[in-house]
């Protein structure tokens, strides 16, 4: 690519940013999703930071303001009342002064602030605002282990599918036939709406989610009795890798600014969390698998949950294993990284996580395999991530098959990715 064929795809992924900015926070897209999510905002500050560096620590600050007392970062802070998304606040009910959701997402935020505090030109506002995020990004990490590990495996749970950011992966599938449906309330999607119901969850699924939220809910919440109440509990590696990466990143930073407290506790989790990622790790697949608690058994799913563990320092062998997996990938799909192995025969193209390319994922696995001197294959995943802006413009996902872009369009994190892509990608020409 050209450095002015870059430059075009940078200033096009800056006004995507920008119409999506509502101030102190960004929307994943109109329409489809009206709030600030929880991921897609540490991972957007990337973005932002490209053009305004004060807006970019505002944009986490923000979430961190609706914080829980007891640690949790929800997964939606609804900011501002709109009824073009379901399930709202009135189906939550958390009680939060600001409504949120009750559930987590991937705790990506102690990667973003440290790597927004290496890149800051104003090194004395990246110092201020990093330090006073250092211990409330400390609690969430905290209350993962408190809340969601409570045997001390040194591996959280998810209980939710929607904390895992993968919606309706195949992993969830075996567990979820544990999810009962009796007395879910009647309701009215609103994805649908925005975006073709065929690339959506099903029914039967969404069911299952909204089962989950009024059980949680008739527990008040307490994230105390969540967990071992609930009949979904999955360790999924990508959330698991991405929760450890997160935690060197904190002690890091932690270090360099003198809270020694922090990074002590922080280096202990992200050992201890790596040590018990073997667990979960497949030959067979050549990567790693969910465990679903409940059961006591390893999910047979390949999906890209157990590809996203490159993020995290994974020992050599099981890096130069996962590499080894994704040129494999590169065979069967025409873009990388599909969300699940097309050679599996549930996998579907064009249906959210049960197949499309995510450039959010994108970005995790190739950051972490370019770190592990896997250069060829983190740049192949990077080419990928390029061909699809130029081609499908910046959608939420993409078929890897044909390219086609997918669900909803004008997509926050996706632009924001585009603009990491090129940072790094070596760019040529005139
Ligand atoms: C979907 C995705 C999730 C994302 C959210 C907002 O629910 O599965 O990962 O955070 O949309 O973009």
């Amino acid at each position: 690519m050209t450095a002015h064929a870059a430059n075009d795809i940078v200033a096009r992924a800056v006004e995507v940013l920008k119409e999506n900015d509502q101030g102190t926070y960004t929307i994943p897209t109109k329409g489809l999703y009206p709030f600030q999510w929880n991921w897609d905002s540490c991972l957007t500050a990337l973005g932002l930071a490209h053009y305004d560096e004060a807006r970019a620590w505002t944009e986490i600050e923000t979430l961190f303001a609706h914080q829980w007392p007891d640690g949790m970062v929800p997964h939606i802070v609804f900011h501002v009342w709109n009824d073009s998304y379901f399930p709202g606040p009135e189906v939550w009910r958390t009680g939060r002064p600001t409504a949120t959701s009750g559930i987590t997402q991937p705790a990506v935020a102690g990667f973003a602030v440290r790597r927004l505090f290496d890149r800051a030109k104003d090194r004395k506002l990246a110092a201020e605002r990093a330090r006073a995020l250092l211990p409330k990004i400390d609690a969430w990490h905290r209350w993962f282990y408190e809340n969601r590990d409570p045997k001390g495996e040194g591996l959280v749970a998810i209980i939710h599918p929607w904390e895992s950011g993968r919606d309706n992966s195949i992993d969830w599938d075996d567990a979820f036939e544990r999810v009962p449906t009796e007395g879910v309330e009647p309701y009215t999607r609103r994805d649908t709406l925005h975006a073709d119901p065929a690339h959506r969850p099903t029914k039967a699924q969404y069911d299952r989610y909204l089962w989950l939220v009024q059980h949680f809910r008739g527990l008040g919440w307490d994230n105390a009795k969540l967990h071992d109440a609930s009949p979904f509990q999955i360790v999924d590696p990508g959330f698991n890798a991405i929760l450890i990466r997160a935690a060197t990143d904190l002690a890091d930073l932690a270090e360099a600014l003198g809270e020694t407290a922090i990074a002590k506790a922080n280096r202990a989790r992200a050992q201890k969390g790596l040590a018990a990622m073997e667990r979960l790790w497949s030959d067979a697949h050549g990567q790693y698998l969910c465990l679903d608690r409940v059961a006591g058994t390893l999910v047979d799913s390949a999906s890209v949950g157990g590809i996203l563990p490159a993020f995290a320092a994974i020992p050599k062998d099981r890096a130069a294993a996962v590499a080894a997996n994704l040129e494999r990938l590169s065979g069967t799909a025409r873009y990388v990284v599909p969300s699940h192995d097309p050679g599996d025969r549930r996998f579907d193209a064009k249906r959210y996580w049960r197949g499309p390319v995510w450039l959010v994922v994108n970005y995790m696995i190739a950051d972490g395999l370019a770190a592990a001197g896997h250069g060829q294959v983190a740049q192949r995943i990077t080419q990928s991530s390029l061909d699809l802006i130029r081609e499908s413009g910046f959608a939420e996902y993409y078929d890897p098959l044909t390219g086609e872009p997918l669900g909803g369009g004008r997509f926050t994190w996706t632009a924001a990715m585009v603009i990491e892509f090129l940072r790094d990608a070596q760019v040529g020409g005139a």
